[in-house]
């Protein structure tokens, strides 16, 4: 088996960003956030390509990003929260990469988003509805998708790092 890459899956607010960099930098690794990674190349925010080109048109732009993120080896790779959602993502994520999801509660993720105006799916009056929405129909899939699950809430970040390192497969480390 030659996954060498880490990549980092769960729900917005789950902290793949903050964890993934923690990660890369103990294991001299360089780290890629998929969603900066579309903004840098696109050159607009995520909201607006949500705007122009709807949810289909940014999955798409993921999509490609994945592909071109996972083309080299031994990076950590902080996905975006709905990355996990088409057969294809699927099937690359599994293919190139150790998965670890960060398995984290609405009520976490509340508590870390509420005042987030940068993600369009929370841009509604009722983001604790559209969250546990979320929850209900994602989780399953990270689940199932997961080599490595870890409970994030009430874990500070370089601890939860640490611990994530420590499961890894030794190949990885
Ligand atoms: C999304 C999660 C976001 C970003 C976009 C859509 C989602 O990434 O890709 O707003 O569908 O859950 P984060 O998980 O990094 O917040």
């Amino acid at each position: 088996m030659d996954r060498r890459n880490i990549i980092l899956i769960g729900p917005m607010g789950s902290g793949k960003s903050t964890i993934g960099n923690i990660i890369a930098k103990r294991l001299n690794r360089e780290f890629q956030d998929s969603d900066h990674y579309i903004e840098e190349r696109t050159g607009v925010d995520i909201a607006r390509i949500f705007d122009i080109e709807g949810e289909t048109g940014f999955r798409e732009r993921e999509t490609n990003a994945l592909i071109e993120l996972l083309s080299r080896d031994n990076r950590v790779i902080a996905t975006g929260g709905g990355s996990v959602l088409r057969p294809e993502n699927q099937k690359l994520l599994r293919e190139k990469g150790y998965i670890v999801f960060l398995d984290t509660s609405v009520h976490q993720q509340l508590r870390r988003l509420r005042r987030d105006k940068k993600r369009p799916l929370l841009q509604t009056d009722n983001p604790r509805a559209r969250l546990e929405a979320l929850f209900a129909e994602r989780r399953p899939i990270y689940l199932d998708l997961a080599d490595l699950a870890v409970k994030t809430d009430k874990r500070v970040a370089r601890w939860l790092a640490a611990d994530i390192i420590s499961q890894l497969p030794e190949n990885l480390r």
